[in-house]
């Protein structure tokens, strides 16, 4: 790998002597390729052999950094567990799902979910695509975590059994978020928002046949103990769906800042638009599970409770109100500005990432090498800064 790669592995394992081999192999690729592509080879040879290649030449092309390099193989990372978990709720939930229940369940959010959540699967599925073909493109190494595809899938019907990254069975889900956006106040001045519904150690999907037995009817409200189990579990997924993507659109928002090429900022702004819409759609449908007529299902295994929200009377709860509201930005003496926020290293960079999704439970259940590697990917973008002007 490109940011470390004198001593050690992507799993904090001190590296082999091949390893080392490898790493500088492609140090060596890197160096070679972005000469070749900024100056073409016909002119870098005449450069070279008239003596005018000054040092400082090679900043003035658009080849991607070390940073730029180091930022997009965090997205990659981050990307390639978006998709295992959005794989997960398309087995169970999306356009072909396989668990009826939880389909229905979901559809009382909203009649389309099934066909977003494969959607949304699609895009983060082209998203680790792609940018691990742009880093191999660039001579810099690809990210793969298949070595952590370790934890347990679901055991409802639906569900393939294979190896998992992520653990959807038993979430914190934070959703502060919802406040955050109905707020006039930015965590980037260190404003703090409350919970819209509180979520611990809830599965977003279902676990097994037994807790929620297949063919089960989804009326609204859900009206025996079964129904009202999967219907609190597709509602803590219409929230976690919000949750995920609203880190996303803040995370591109971020790493935006620190991109150097043009063409790695075209990418984190094209791909972190994406997440945005994403968000905004996620935002409008959790809004379903917290209003009338399917507002007030308490999960009997876990006593999660959706409430009305709109019966607080309150803007910072109004479930129609999914427009992100003007708010604090860069300074509190300009005007109030609707933006995405937070847009901080500290608040909603690479390693905030990491530690809002491990609060999440997303991660549990994962190996210590699984968070080291997770986390020097995430310092190494976050150490990342803009080059050029
Ligand atoms: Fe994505
Ligand atoms: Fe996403």
């Amino acid at each position: 790998m490109l940011e470390d790669a004198s001593t050690t592995t992507n799993d904090g394992r001190a590296a082999s002597p091949a390893e080392q081999d490898l790493d500088g192999h492609w140090n060596r690729v890197i160096g070679r390729r972005a000469f070749l592509r900024g100056a073409g080879v016909a002119g870098a040879t005449a450069l070279a052999g008239s003596g005018l290649l000054a040092a400082g030449a090679a900043a003035s092309v658009d080849t991607p950094t070390a940073g730029d390099i180091a930022i997009l193989r965090f997205l990659c990372a981050a990307e390639i567990l978006e998709t295992d978990l959005w794989e997960q709720y398309e087995e169970l939930g999306g356009v072909n799902g396989g668990n009826s229940s939880y389909m229905l369940a979901l559809e009382n959010l909203d009649g389309d979910m099934p066909q977003y959540i494969s959607d949304n699967t699609d895009d983060e599925r082209s998203h680790a695509a792609f940018l691990n073909a742009y880093l191999h493109s660039q001579g810099a190494m690809p990210v793969n975590l298949d070595r952590f595809r370790t934890l347990p899938s679901s055991k409802a019907t639906g569900a393939k059994q294979i190896g998992r990254l992520t653990n959807l069975m038993s979430l914190n889900v934070d959703t502060s978020w919802y406040t955050r956006y109905r707020s006039t106040k930015n965590p980037d001045f260190g404003a703090s928002f409350p919970q819209a519904v509180h979520i611990h150690n809830q599965p977003a999907i279902p676990l097994n046949n037994q807790d929620t037995p297949p063919g089960t009817g989804q009326p609204v409200p859900p009206t025996t103990r079964h129904a009202r189990r999967m219907q609190a579990i597709a509602n803590a997924a219409g929230f976690h769906f919000a949750m995920i993507e609203q880190g996303g659109s803040s995370l591109y928002t971020t790493m935006s800042l620190k991109a150097s090429s043009l063409e790695v900022l075209r990418i984190i702004v094209s791909i972190g638009g994406v997440e945005v819409d994403h968000f905004a759609v996620w935002h409008d449908k959790a809004g379903n599970a917290v209003a009338q007529p399917l507002a007030g299902v308490t999960d009997p295994e876990t006593g999660t409770h959706f409430p009305d929200l709109n019966a607080r009377d309150s803007e910072l709860f109004q479930t129609n109100l999914i427009f992100p509201e003007p708010c604090d930005f860069l300074d509190k003496g300009l005007p109030a500005c609707s933006v995405i926020r937070p847009s901080t290293t500290q608040n909603s960079g690479a390693v905030a990432a990491v530690r809002a999704l491990t609060a999440d439970n997303l991660f549990q259940g994962q190996t210590p090498a699984f968070f080291r590697t997770l986390m020097r990917l995430a310092q190494a973008a976050d150490a990342a800064h803009r080059t050029r002007v």
